[in-house]
């Protein structure tokens, strides 16, 4: 055996880690190039219903835009209705094979800055500052699958979309890609009243797409089901080996996706578009102040609810304005993060305390003046080149 041979082992296992750590580092910065990403985008149709307003985006010279997984949302930056600048997620619900222009369905909530000022205040020509497409919560198609359905369509596993409420938007741009695809496709919509099913005309009319509406407080002319979606319901009118997706809050999804798992469902995939409060109550202390975490969502809530002012943007795992300093306690995630953090660090707007926490600000983030000042970093303002 060579005398030298240690010596090339270790040069070699040193170069394996070097290259390792270069490559992991250069995906890192990829991942937060792309989530800082913008662009201005063209309003150029609109239509208000209800309490949605759809917003049609599209490059104000016309090229075509960021190409989109059906599921993933734009990060939208708007005006509120005092005129602070916020951010929030938005998914993309046209047809994602297409490049033209991006759609988006905004339910204006009642504490919702951004959608409030959306519905009110949006008008045809005005633009908006959008991200790249974002997220993970998309149709789980590998290449030789995408191949296999437009061989086979029928030798596919069905798929069962499911959604509560304004979560049909992610769903509807994976029913136009699953359609295209000639998939057998089933929607079930949890909705209030025969008024919410009017939002979407379109889905009675599809050829090729089972639509089953299920109401909790319909009129006494209604001829469809009533009550509500659980999973004995949705197993009893389709297979066990069927793909489920689910987009609703908290409760029926976590109820949902149990109770499906329960039932022997081995694809099941889902978002929440809001996490359910805590129901632990920890010490969170940030810096000598301190909140309790039972009641909120997030740690971001807690902290804010208790007056202590801390950055935040999106709410929703996209900007990286909340991450914090995680200096002890552990934590829970309850939504998925864009956005990647350093492993001492939280996205505080993501996660639960699971034990009592010590945190601190990231030297990335600087303390807001207000409470809940939109805090933006100075190069979103310029549209960048993906
Ligand atoms: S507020 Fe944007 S990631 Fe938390």
């Amino acid at each position: 055996m060579p005398a030298q041979l240690p010596l090339y082992l270790c040069i070699v296992l040193l170069s394996c880690y070097l290259s390792y750590s270069l490559l992991h580092s250069w995906l890192r910065r990829q991942r937060q190039q792309q989530a800082q990403y913008r662009q201005q985008l063209q309003v150029y149709r609109l239509r208000r219903q209800g309490k949605i307003v759809k917003i049609w985006l599209r490059h104000p010279q016309g090229k075509l835009l960021p190409k989109a997984k059906a599921g993933q949302h734009l990060l939208l930056q708007a005006p509120d209705l005092k005129g602070n600048k916020v951010s929030r997620a938005y998914s993309i619900t046209s047809d994602c094979s297409q490049r033209r222009y991006y759609q988006l369905a905004v339910k204006a909530e009642p504490d919702g800055r951004l959608s409030r000022a959306l519905w009110s205040d949006l008008r045809v020509g005005d633009r908006l500052l959008c991200s790249a497409p974002k997220g993970h919560f998309i149709l789980h198609q590998s290449l030789l699958s995408r191949l296999k359905a437009r061989l086979w369509p029928q030798a596919q596993r069905p798929v069962v979309l499911v959604a509560g409420g304004i979560g049909i938007t992610p769903l509807l741009a994976m029913l136009w890609q699953l359609l295209r695809q000639r998939r057998a496709v089933q929607l079930w919509l949890q909705a209030r009243t025969e008024a919410d099913l009017a939002l979407w005309p379109m889905l009675r009319r599809l050829p090729g797409l089972d639509f089953i509406p299920v109401l909790s407080q319909a009129s006494a002319d209604w001829q469809g089901r009533r009550g509500r979606i659980d999973a004995p319901l949705l197993l009893a009118h389709t297979a066990a080996n069927a793909e489920f997706y689910l987009c609703a809050n908290a409760k029926m999804v976590s109820e949902l996706s149990q109770q499906l798992q329960a039932s022997g469902v081995k694809h099941c995939y889902y978002e929440l578009f809001k996490a359910a409060q805590s129901t632990e109550n920890h010490l969170i202390e940030l810096e000598g102040r301190s909140a309790q975490s039972a009641g909120y969502p997030s740690v971001l809530d807690a902290l804010l609810g208790s007056g202590i002012a801390v950055p935040y943007d999106c709410r929703g795992g996209s900007c990286g304005q909340c991450r914090l300093t995680l200096k002890s306690g552990q934590c829970k995630t309850v939504l998925a993060p864009e956005f990647s953090v350093a492993e001492h660090e939280i996205l505080s707007c993501c996660v639960q305390a699971s034990s009592a926490l010590q945190l601190a600000f990231s030297s990335f983030a600087s303390e807001p003046d207000a409470i809940g000042t939109a805090i933006t970093t100075p190069n979103l303002e310029q549209p960048q080149n993906l």
